[in-house]
C-alpha cells in the first residue's frame, strides 16, 4: 500500500473548536463555521500562524511499505495518536494541534510560527509557558521543529541529543512539554514504533554507503571529495568525520561548531526539505551554512569550492517526490488507514484505541466538510448543492461514528461492528465519492481558495497574512 500521510488532525486547519469531544461537536451547530485564522485565537496569541492552508504537504514514506507489508495494528494506532490533539494537554487539545502539525508527514513546519514561542518561522521554544507552565525556564530559547524522517537511526534525541531514547523522548514530549496525560504503556509503544516507521524519501542520486552514484555531476563529484577532505587547520575533523555518509551522515555525537553549544550533528539525508538549519534555525540556505564552517574553521574555500560543496549537498539532500498536493484523495488514504484501524479495534474489544479513532476520524470528517463551503460563503460559487451534499455526507458519517462510540461505551461490540459497516458504506460510497466530484469548487482549489481568503479580509479587515507573521 502506498500511503501519504497528511498531518491533518482534528482541527489541524481549522482550530476552533476543533478538538472538542464528539459529543460536544455534535451538540454545536454543525455549520458554525470556523473562523478563517489559523489556530484557535483564544488559545493561540493573535498572529499564530499553523500553515494548515497549505497546498503541498510532505510526502510520508513508512518502512513497512518499502517491505511491502501492511500497516500493523500498532504503527496505525500510534499514527492516530500522532495526529490526535487529545493525547497532549489542555492547551494543545483546544488550539487543535497534535504531534502532525509540527512535524507534519512526519516532516518538519518549515511555517510554524507563534509568537512569543518562535523566533522565526519553523521554530519553537518547547520551554516556554504556553502549553505547560512547570516547563517555563523563562527564557526564549525556540529550536527548529527537526524532521522525524529516518529517526530511529538518529539518536540521542533533541538537537543537543539530550535523550538517549526515543520512547523516553517521545513520553518527555507529552508530558514535560505539552502537560497531557501520562500515556498507557501501549500507547507510548505505539507513537514510538509509528516514529521508528517514518522513513527517508528514496533519493535517487545515492548509491552504497551514502555515496553518489554515476549519475553524479563533476561540481557534485568535486563537492564530495572537497566534504571528506581533512579542514586544513585540524586534520583530525572532515564535513565526512561528522557526517558519515555511510551512517545517515551522523555519528550520533555532540560536537560544538561555534553555533553556541553542544549539538548533535543532524542528518543531511533529505535535508533540502529541512530548512531552516542548525539547532535554532539561524540559516536560510546552505550556502549561508558552508560559510559557517568556512568562517568558523578558516577552511580557506574559493568560490568554486563554496559552490561545490553546496551542489554536493543538494545532491545528497535530495529526494524522489517530497511533496503531495493536498486533497480529498490525499485525505483519504489516512482515513483509509484510521478506519481500518477501527474496525480492527472493535474486533479487539480495545475501547482506548476505539476512542481515538472515532475522535481523529471525525475531526478529519469535520474538517473535509469544511473544504465544501455553504452558501454564506458568497466567494465560492458554483455546485452549491452538491457542496451541501458534501456536507450532509460528512455529517452523516460523524452521526455514524458517534454511534460506534455509544455502542462501545454500553460494552456493545456488536452492534459496533454493525454500526461499522454503515460508516463504511457511508464514508466510501457516499462522503468520498461526492466530495471528489465537487472538490474544483472546495477549498481544495487554490484558487477558490484565494478567492475566499481575499474576500474574508476584507471583510475582517485583517492584515496581509505577511504583516500577521512577524
Ligand atoms: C509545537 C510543535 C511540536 C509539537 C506539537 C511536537 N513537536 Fe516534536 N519537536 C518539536 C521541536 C521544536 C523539537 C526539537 C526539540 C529539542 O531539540 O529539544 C522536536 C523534537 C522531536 C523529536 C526529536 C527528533 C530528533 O531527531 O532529535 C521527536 C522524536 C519528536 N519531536 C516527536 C514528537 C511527538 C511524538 C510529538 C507528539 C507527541 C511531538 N513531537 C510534538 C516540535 C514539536
Ligand atoms: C565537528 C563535527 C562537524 C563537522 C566537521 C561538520 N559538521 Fe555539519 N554540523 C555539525 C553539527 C553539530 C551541526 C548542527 C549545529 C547546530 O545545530 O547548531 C551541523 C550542521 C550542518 C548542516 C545543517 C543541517 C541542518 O539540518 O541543520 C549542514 C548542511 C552541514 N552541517 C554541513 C556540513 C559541511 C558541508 C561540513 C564541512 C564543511 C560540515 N557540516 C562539517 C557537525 C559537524
Amino acid at each position: 500500500m502506498t500511503r501519504s500521510a497528511k498531518r491533518f488532525s482534528q482541527g489541524w486547519r481549522r482550530g476552533v473548536g476543533a478538538a472538542v469531544g464528539l459529543s460536544l461537536l455534535l451538540a454545536m451547530p454543525w455549520d458554525a463555521a470556523s473562523f478563517p485564522i489559523d489556530g484557535d485565537q483564544t488559545v493561540l496569541p493573535a498572529g499564530s500562524e499553523l500553515n494548515e492552508d497549505a497546498v503541498y504537504v510532505p510526502h510520508e514514506i513508512l518502512r513497512s511499505e518499502y517491505r511491502g507489508d501492511r500497516i500493523s495494528y500498532m504503527v496505525a494506532l500510534g499514527d492516530l495518536a500522532f495526529n490526535s490533539p487529545s493525547i497532549l494537554g489542555d492547551v494543545a487539545r483546544r488550539a487543535g494541534m497534535s504531534c502532525g502539525t509540527c512535524h507534519v508527514g512526519g516532516a518538519n513546519n518549515a511555517k510554524l510560527f507563534i509568537p512569543g514561542l518562535s523566533s522565526h518561522p519553523g521554530t519553537f521554544d518547547t520551554t516556554g509557558a504556553l502549553f505547560n507552565p512547570k516547563a517555563d525556564n523563562h527564557v526564549l530559547d525556540p529550536v527548529r521543529i527537526p524532521s522525524l524522517r529516518g529517526a530511529r537511526v538518529l539518536a540521542p534525541y533533541g538537537h543537543d541529543g539530550r535523550i538517549a531514547s526515543l520512547r523516553d523522548f517521545v513520553r518527555n514530549v507529552i508530558v514535560g512539554e505539552f502537560a497531557g496525560p501520562e500515556p498507557s504503556p501501549a500507547l507510548l509503544d505505539a507513537v514510538t514504533a509509528y516514529v521508528q516507521e517514518i522513513d527517508f524519501l528514496p533519493n535517487p542520486r545515492l548509491g552504497a554507503r551514502g555515496r553518489l552514484n554515476d549519475t553524479a555531476t563533476e561540481a557534485e563529484r568535486r563537492g564530495e571529495l572537497l566534504f571528506a577532505k581533512p579542514f586544513p587547520h585540524d586534520p583530525t575533523l572532515s564535513c565526512a568525520g561528522c557526517h558519515r555518509p555511510a551512517g545517515a551522515f551522523v555519528d550520533h555525537l555532540q560536537h560544538d561548531i561555534g553555533s553556541g553549544g553542544l549539538y548533535k550533528t543532524p542528518t543531511l539525508l533529505n535535508a533540502n526539505f529541512n530548512a531552516p538549519y542548525f539547532h535554532d534555525g539561524r540559516y536560510e540556505s546552505y550556502d549561508q551554512v558552508v560559510d559557517h564552517f568556512d568562517r568558523v574553521y578558516a577552511l580557506g574555500l574559493s568560490e568554486q569550492d563554496r559552490g561545490d560543496l553546496v551542489t554536493y549537498l543538494r545532491a545528497i539532500g535530495d529526494a524522489r517526490q517530497p511533496y503531495d498536493s493536498d486533497g480529498v484523495v490525499f485525505r483519504f488514504k489516512d482515513i483509509e488507514t484510521f478506519s481500518l484501524l477501527l474496525t480492527q479495534a472493535i474486533a479487539a474489544h480495545d475501547r482506548a484505541a476505539i476512542d481515538l479513532a472515532v475522535d481523529t476520524l471525525g475531526g478529519e470528517l469535520r474538517d473535509l466538510a469544511e473544504q465544501f463551503p455553504d452558501h454564506r460563503d458568497a466567494a465560492v460559487t458554483g455546485a452549491l448543492v452538491e457542496r451541501r451534499m458534501a456536507r450532509a455526507a460528512a455529517k452523516d458519517v460523524v452521526i455514524s461514528l458517534r454511534r460506534i462510540a455509544m455502542a462501545t461505551t454500553a460494552d456493545d461490540f456488536d452492534a459496533a461492528a454493525a454500526e461499522y459497516k454503515t460508516f463504511y458504506a457511508l464514508i466510501f460510497t457516499k462522503a468520498m465519492p461526492l466530495m471528489r466530484g465537487t472538490e474544483p469548487w472546495s477549498l481544495f482549489n487554490p484558487a477558490v481558495r484565494t478567492a475566499r481568503d481575499v474576500q474574508r479580509r476584507g471583510l475582517l479587515r485583517l492584515p496581509e497574512p505577511a504583516q500577521v507573521q512577524r
